[in-house]
């Protein structure tokens, strides 16, 4: 028996990065998974998103494990279709036990209102909009999981004006990812449905190796490389790595979707090698 065996489970942005873990680690514990992502590019977001052939591979190593998945292209920005996705994966599956909800940009390239607006309506509007397509097939006791980021917790980092509208778009949407978490959690009490969010320091996924993230943490050179940027990654953790594994962050999930978590609600759980403790040594833990 896996730790979540045929529990099913809706991720999206499940094409590549930190999404495709989850559903690669849920998988290899029993889950059948609805995996959904955009597989296009947002004009706003200076860095390739993930592709159809990405979420093709997520298919090819879910059904490697031996466990079925429905994967939808679908934006989370629209909820209908995430609606139409999850009806779809339900009808196909049978049920539905869990949502991790977790597509994500940083839009940190245009000083453009709209790479602000971009940022909130995927990376806090898009978590709504899962919340509101898995609910109504979510029976009592299911798991929500929604991440956020180290961001929503520790001031001036992605929101540090140098990283421009877009920087200060995720930060806050992080943030009411938090907070939203936070709320959720006490709407659903009475079903014992449990609400918690996730906050990763650093991944080693697309969103940390590209050009403009580089940047953010290089500001002193004109065009930093992977390897300039590497000696500033370690400022964010406290163990004075330079990011987790996207696995890392799947062990985290995992716990939050099974049944060893039944009593674990409201919580912001960060996986962030001590990125929070090193930067607020005097707050409690929000
Ligand atoms: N990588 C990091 O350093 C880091 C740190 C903290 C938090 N996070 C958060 O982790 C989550 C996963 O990011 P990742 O690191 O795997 O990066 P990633 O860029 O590899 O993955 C993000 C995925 O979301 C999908 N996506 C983007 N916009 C979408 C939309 N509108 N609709 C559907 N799918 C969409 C992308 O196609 C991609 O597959 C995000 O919420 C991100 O903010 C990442």
């Amino acid at each position: 028996m896996g730790r979540v065996q045929d529990k099913v489970v809706f991720i999206t942005g499940a094409a590549r990065g930190q999404g495709r873990a989850h559903a690669v680690r849920l998988a290899a514990e029993g889950a059948d998974i609805v995996a959904v992502d955009l597989c296009g590019d947002i004009a706003t977001n200076g860095y390739p998103l993930a592709s159809e052939a990405d979420l093709d591979e997520t298919v090819r190593e879910v059904e490697k494990l031996g466990r079925r998945v429905v994967a939808r292209k679908a934006d989370v920005r629209d909820p209908a279709a995430l609606k139409a996705a999850v009806a779809e994966g339900v009808a196909g599956l049978g049920r539905l036990d869990a949502v991790v909800a977790q597509a994500g940009i940083a839009p940190l390239g245009p000083r453009t209102a709209q790479a602000f607006l971009d940022a909130v309506t995927v990376d806090f509007n898009g978590v709504v909009h899962a919340v509101e397509a898995a609910l109504p097939h979510l029976p009592d006791g299911a798991s929500i999981v929604a991440t956020g980021s180290i961001a929503a917790l520790t001031p001036a980092s992605v929101d540090n004006p140098a990283n421009g509208p877009g920087g200060l778009g995720y930060s806050f949407a992080k943030r009411q990812v938090a907070a939203f978490v936070h709320d959720l959690a006490t709407v659903l009490l009475a079903r014992r449905i449990r609400v918690n969010a996730v906050h990763p320091t650093n991944v080693d996924t697309d969103m940390l190796n590209n050009d403009l993230m580089y940047r953010s943490f290089r500001p002193d050179l004109e065009n930093p490389t992977r390897e300039d940027a590497l000696s500033s990654f370690p400022a964010t953790t406290g163990f004075g790595i330079p990011y987790v594994e996207a696995k890392d962050v799947s062990d985290m999930v995992l716990f939050l979707v099974s049944d060893e978590s039944r009593y674990v609600t409201g919580m912001q759980m960060r996986v962030d090698a001590g990125g929070y403790v090193r930067r607020r040594p005097q707050l409690p833990a929000f």
